[in-house]
């Protein structure tokens, strides 16, 4: 792998600009983008007529505070391409996300859009540390989900080789990259540790893994998880967010160099952190819910979409543009227990502070009268199974369940179990909850 930190000239202009100039594409941008949508999507123009605002009266990128949001609904309302701001027969490529109910969400790509996905999909994994000749194996899924052919062209547009591998067939996976020798792996982080308990049942210690840097995004992952991927794969664990309705994976990516959060490419998407009870626009720096302005996107343009994923915005670090810290989850995978909200992420984050735990575990939730009940199923790592006695177990359990009452607020059952005994993952994200409670009517 060649160098990781961006020399002189390697980087666009855009991502090293003054505020001030990038403030001002992004109001030019923004104007276009309004005015596009609402001469173009009839539903879109439709909730402005309603909320009496016009594209005119966007004169200040504060002005798009004014404007209607796009929520999951509007997209189910109008499926499958009733948003598309262009004849279909112009859109050159379609995308799905399949959501756990109702019709999947179906968005479109113009060739210009495929264009500006290839180049910041790129713009992601340079600022991961990967560089022209590098080779990368994406285990991202192919076909509707974004991730597989989103990381793929971006691969190629970079000047990499690209594995084209998709996700599952674990032992595959491990034997290719142990044959070809790739410098960077594109997967989720909970299929990555997959991959990683193949290498260790191989007796391969990370050091003779080829791969420098995994750039893992597509569900919420912790600082705990992220030191025992790098930990087991020998590798620097770089965060990439998307999501469909935006565009998919590289929407924001972190910078290997201080690895901080991802920085959002804010000269095509335009980021506000909302209160999600009230809808009203935060200061950077708050906690709420993350809202997205595409402001090139010609065949799914998105104005104020909800991506309901909860996270803060950052001061720019490593590039001009903001960062946004790790995604604590998205509001509708917060579990209220007992009256506490709790996000799988903050469990994760005490499980791994027990060295002794994988980074596979389970929540699952039942009720026992009016009650909640939480167990939390976490696992032995491999070399431990077998070889601890009950006493050590026990004290492991309570240490856990000790960090999560102090630190989270609710009282669980920890339960110590013997190195993959958890379901795995074979193709992307992980299934972190199981709820078995009673629907509430
Ligand atoms: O997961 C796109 C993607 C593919 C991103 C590959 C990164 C890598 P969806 O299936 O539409 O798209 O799911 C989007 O996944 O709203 C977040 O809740 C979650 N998510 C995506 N990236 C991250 C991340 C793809 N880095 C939803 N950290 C988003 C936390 C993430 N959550």
């Amino acid at each position: 792998m060649t160098a990781k930190l961006p020399q002189p000239g390697e980087l666009d202009p855009i991502e090293t600009a003054s505020r001030d100039e990038i403030a001002a594409l992004q109001l030019e941008r923004l104007k276009w983008s309004v005015r596009y949508t609402y001469d173009n999507v009839e539903p879109y123009r439709r909730k402005c007529l309603d909320k009496g605002v016009h594209p005119d009266d966007l004169k200040s990128l504060a002005d798009l505070g004014r404007f209607p949001f796009m929520t999951k609904s509007d997209l189910r309302d109008n499926y499958p391409f009733g948003l598309f701001a262009v004849p279909v027969k112009q859109i050159r490529r379609l995308h799905a996300s399949s959501g756990t109910t109702g019709k999947p969400v179906v968005v479109g790509y113009t060739e210009n859009d495929l264009n500006n996905w290839a180049n910041l999909v790129a713009r992601s994994i340079r600022a991961a540390g990967g560089r022209s000749g590098d080779m990368v194996h994406v285990a991202y899924g192919y076909g509707m989900f974004t991730g597989g052919l989103g990381a793929h062209y971006g691969v190629e547009r970079l000047g990499c080789t690209v594995v084209p591998m998709s996700g599952g067939q674990t032992e595959k996976q491990v034997q290719q990259i142990l044959d070809f020798r790739p410098d960077i792996i594109m997967v989720t982080p909970s299929y990555s540790l997959v991959i990683a308990e193949e290498f260790e049942r191989l007796g391969i210690p990370p050091e003779e893994i080829s791969l420098k840097v995994g750039i893992f995004g597509a569900e919420p992952w912790g600082q705990g998880m992220r030191a025992e991927i790098e930990r087991k794969l020998g590798l620097d664990a770089v965060d990439i967010y998307g999501l469909t309705e935006v565009m998919g994976p590289g929407v924001a990516c972190e910078c290997i160099e201080s690895k901080d959060g991802p920085v959002i490419w804010e000269d095509h998407f335009y980021p506000e952190i909302i209160d999600p009870e009230t809808g009203e626009v935060l200061p950077d720096g708050e906690q709420g819910e993350l809202v997205f302005t595409s402001l090139t996107k010609e065949g799914f343009p998105v104005i104020r979409y909800r991506t309901r994923d909860l996270t803060r915005l950052l001061a720019p670090t490593s590039r001009s543009f903001r960062r946004m810290d790790k995604i604590v989850g998205r509001s509708d995978d917060m579990l209220i227990v007992r009256g506490v909200n709790v996000f799988p992420t903050q469990i994760e984050e005490q499980i791994l502070r027990e060295p002794r735990l994988t980074g596979n575990y389970q929540i699952v939730l039942t009720r026992d009268g009016h009650l909640d009940n939480v167990e939390v199923r976490c696992e032995l790592q491999r070399e431990l199974t077998g070889k601890v006695g009950r006493g050590a177990i026990e004290e492991i359990s309570r240490s856990v369940a000790h960090h999560i009452k102090t630190l989270i607020g609710i009282s669980t059952r920890v339960q110590v179990m013997d190195f993959d005994t958890i379901p795995r993952t074979q193709t992307g994200k992980a299934r972190r909850v199981i709820d078995q409670r009673p629907k509430q009517l």
